[in-house]
């Protein structure tokens, strides 16, 4: 309708104007022209016709004058002939000379002419005066007929007309359509931009140039508003479980948030004669646990313990926590086939040393390749099984589970699917080494979002999918189009509860010291350090041992004074190079405390068994430092946890550069767990630090953690959900509109 106001009606009002002005102004102006052709013809007439017409009339003979005339008006444009002689009548006509012809007074010889509007229409008279040799013979008349200009500039006027809506129609036509492209370009730039900028659809490359200029600037401003929106929301919001429900509650209302991880956060265990309700040491779980208390959604997770089949209800779901049900677990459970190639095999025989450079060799089998992509499918199955909605967010945890957003995706085309990586992601050379990096990476592009700690490890995914994969990255707004779809890879630096509920029930700093300085066997003026990880080759636990011992070699004063203890949980215990690890250091403590020990003293204490959460804090809280010496760890949350332990502001962190909290936590001794020398020395700086440095550090730390904590950690990831999910109800309501239904959501 638009474009029919727009262009057919202005094409209505030029006719007009050409109908009304263009063509009279035509008419008259052809008219001038014609009465000055017939002048100039009536001239050469006459003077053509000068000295025969003398001749004739010399002779006097009326018959030859008669037929003089007669010849001369059989000219087809001819109406009449006459002939006034000098006294002004009219002696002589051919044809029907009009009665209102009046042979004027003989003038000097120069034409005279008139138009007259005769019934029979315009005539023409000229008077020529003719000369005889004894002076003015009379004057010659003749009339023109001027029907025929009538007759033509009728004809001319249809011309112009016609032609003039010819061109009129061809020039409004063009005008339309190219009017038209234009829109449906600006539309379709217009919706790339939206999409490039977190949706699943791409702009597609090439499509549309010359929009691209105007799209990178749109593009760049939104970004940036985004951005700023980011930060002030970030920064403004105080990170509580309040604050994270009410975002829910604000930003997500009404969506389902379902979390999928390997790892369950309950576990329940048979131990003799009774049931053991054990929560894993596993960073994964720490972090996410609090949140799902405070949006209670479900966590789909492999059912492990060996009683947890006897707590689920019919569809396999068990609400936890125990105590005070918040939230649901619903237990997918796996074959020893299942769980041996999945999960011991391709993961962590696998996956694992692939991405940590801890230089353990990754062993790829195609027997365990089969079992992850059925045990992913099994994953999938149970989510299907538990979404309401078709639009749900799904948090997808780690390197377990990398072929489950695809897969998702395929069922759930409208589901928004935030996958986070909680291991280091290593360069392209590296990850290429795994045979099935095509698959991998396809699998996890079926993200909405792909979440890293650093921006480092998001530098290495996106470099790898260009190497491996056709896609298209865009760094600026850093996202990847692939295969029809954009996934947008962020980093979002995982984080503690803080301040954690267990710390509100913690004893005493000096209740926890005895506790633990008495369980150890420790003397009065012995200090105490602690190192808490999963018994795993990429913790540095054998490097810790190694620097102790160099610790008493360069400053023996420590002998006696000082024993580090090591709690390490058993981990993965099936796969030998665990087993490997575990004589390993079992060995190395052994031998130190051979070298260094006596009596009841042991530089070096070793506890493998399973520590539950208040007790690991109670170690905390007893030590003098903590170390944290991991060869390579995406984060690292025994770091945080010290720190936030420490409400009484003393202890020392040593942090491995290798961790990605070593970025986060400057204020911690930064160590390099291959220097045992150097590792030494921290452990001397740390054991010698005075109380005020300490609570200077400790201050320090303890406000990046109350600014970063787990709750801004997973607001950050669903806030930039939420905004993506924004954007697609909008195109869906603009796609409504009638714009371009092929748009889709
Ligand atoms: O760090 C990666 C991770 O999956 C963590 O989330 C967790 O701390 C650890 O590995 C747990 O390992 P598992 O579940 O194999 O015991």
């Amino acid at each position: 309708m638009r474009l029919f106001l727009r262009f057919v009606v202005p094409l209505f009002i030029a006719i007009g104007i050409i109908a009304y002005v263009v063509v009279p102004l035509m008419e008259n102006l052809m008219a001038q022209w014609f009465v000055r052709d017939l002048d100039l013809r009536s001239k050469l007439i006459s003077s053509t016709l000068d000295d025969s017409l003398f001749d004739v009339l010399d002779e006097r003979s009326k018959t030859k004058i008669q037929s003089f005339f007669d010849r001369v008006k059989q000219d087809e444009r001819m109406y009449a002939v006459g002939f006034c002689d000098k006294k002004g009548l009219l002696a002589y006509k051919s044809g029907e000379l009009p009665t209102d012809v009046t042979c004027p007074a003989t003038g000097s010889g120069e034409l005279a002419s008139q138009v007259l509007q005769e019934p029979s229409g315009p005539l023409h008279v000229a008077f020529h005066v003719i000369q005889g040799s004894g002076g003015t013979l009379g004057q010659l008349v003749l009339v023109h007929d001027m029907s025929f200009i009538q007759r033509r500039s009728a004809a001319t006027k249809q011309y112009i007309l016609y032609v003039f809506l010819a061109v009129s129609v061809i020039v409004a036509a063009v005008t339309t359509l190219m009017a038209w492209l234009t829109w449906r370009g600006w539309i379709s730039g217009a919706r790339a931009l939206f999409r490039s900028n977190g949706f699943r659809h791409p702009l597609a490359p090439g499509t549309h140039p010359e929009l691209q200029p105007i799209v990178r600037d749109l593009r760049e401003l939104i970004r940036d508003l985004e951005t700023d929106r980011r930060l002030r929301d970030d920064s403004q919001t105080t990170w509580t479980p309040r604050a994270l429900k009410e975002l829910l509650h604000k930003e997500l209302s009404g969506d389902e948030v379902i979390v999928v991880s390997n790892r369950e956060p309950y576990i329940h265990v048979k131990r003799d004669d009774h049931i053991e309700v054990q929560t894993p040491a596993s960073g994964l779980v720490t972090a996410l646990e609090p949140i799902m208390r405070a949006c209670s959604g479900t966590w789909v997770a492999h059912g492990s313990g060996s009683a947890d089949r006897d707590f689920v209800d019919a569809h396999d779901r068990v609400a936890v926590p125990p105590d005070h049900p918040a939230y649901r677990i619903r237990r997918v459970w796996l074959t020893e086939q299942e769980e041996s190639g999945y999960y011991y095999g391709f993961s962590n025989e696998g996956l694992w040393p692939l991405c940590h450079i801890a230089h353990v060799r990754p062993v790829f089998r195609t027997s365990d390749w089969e079992q992850y992509k059925r045990v992913n499918e099994k994953f999938a199955k149970a989510i299907l099984e538990e979404v309401k909605t078709d639009d749900p967010v799904i948090l997808v945890q780690d390197y377990l589970l990398a072929l489950l957003p695809r897969m998702l995706r395929e069922k759930l085309p409208n589901a928004t699917i935030i996958t986070f990586w909680h291991i280091p992601w290593p360069n392209p050379e590296a990850f290429g080494i795994c045979p099935w990096t095509e698959e991998i990476l396809d699998g996890l592009l079926g993200s909405s979002i792909i979440g890293f700690h650093t921006r480092q490890h998001d530098m290495n995914f996106v470099g790898t999918a260009e190497r491996f994969l056709e896609c298209r990255v865009d760094r600026a707004s850093w996202t990847i189009s692939y295969g029809g779809e954009l996934c947008a890879v962020n980093h979002y630096p995982i984080s503690i509860e803080f301040p954690g509920r267990l710390l509100r029930q913690a004893k005493p700093v000096q209740d926890a010291r005895s506790i633990i300085r008495k369980r150890y066997g420790l003397a009065k003026d012995c200090l105490l350090g602690v190192g808490v990880d999963r018994l795993d080759y990429t913790k540095g636990i054998a490097e810790k041992f190694l620097s102790v011992e160099r610790l008493l070699e360069l400053h023996p004063e420590w002998i006696g004074r000082f024993t580090f203890v090591q709690v390490a949980a058993p981990s993965r215990s099936r796969i030998e190079r665990y087993r490997e690890l575990g004589a390993e250091v079992r060995s190395t403590a052994d031998r130190i405390n051979q070298r260094f020990g006596s009596g009841v003293y042991k530089p070096v204490i070793l506890s493998t068994h399973h520590c539950e959460a208040e007790d690991v804090l109670d170690h905390y809280r007893a030590a003098e430092l903590c170390f944290v010496n991991s060869l390579h760890d995406g984060m690292n949350l025994v770091s945080k946890e010290f720190v936030a332990s420490r409400d009484d502001e003393q202890g020392v962190l040593l942090l491995s550069k290798f961790t990605g909290s070593s970025r986060e936590l400057p204020e911690a001794l930064i160590v390099n767990p291959y220097h045992l020398d150097q590792c030494a020395e921290a452990l001397h700086l740390a054991l010698t630090m005075s109380p005020e440095e300490q609570r200077d550090r400790m201050r320090s730390l303890r406000g990046v953690l109350h600014e970063f904590n787990v709750y801004r950690w997973a607001g950050r990831m669903l806030m930039d959900a939420a905004r993506m999910r924004q954007r697609s109800r909008f195109l869906s309501r603009v796609a409504a509109t009638g714009w371009d239904t092929t748009i889709s959501q």
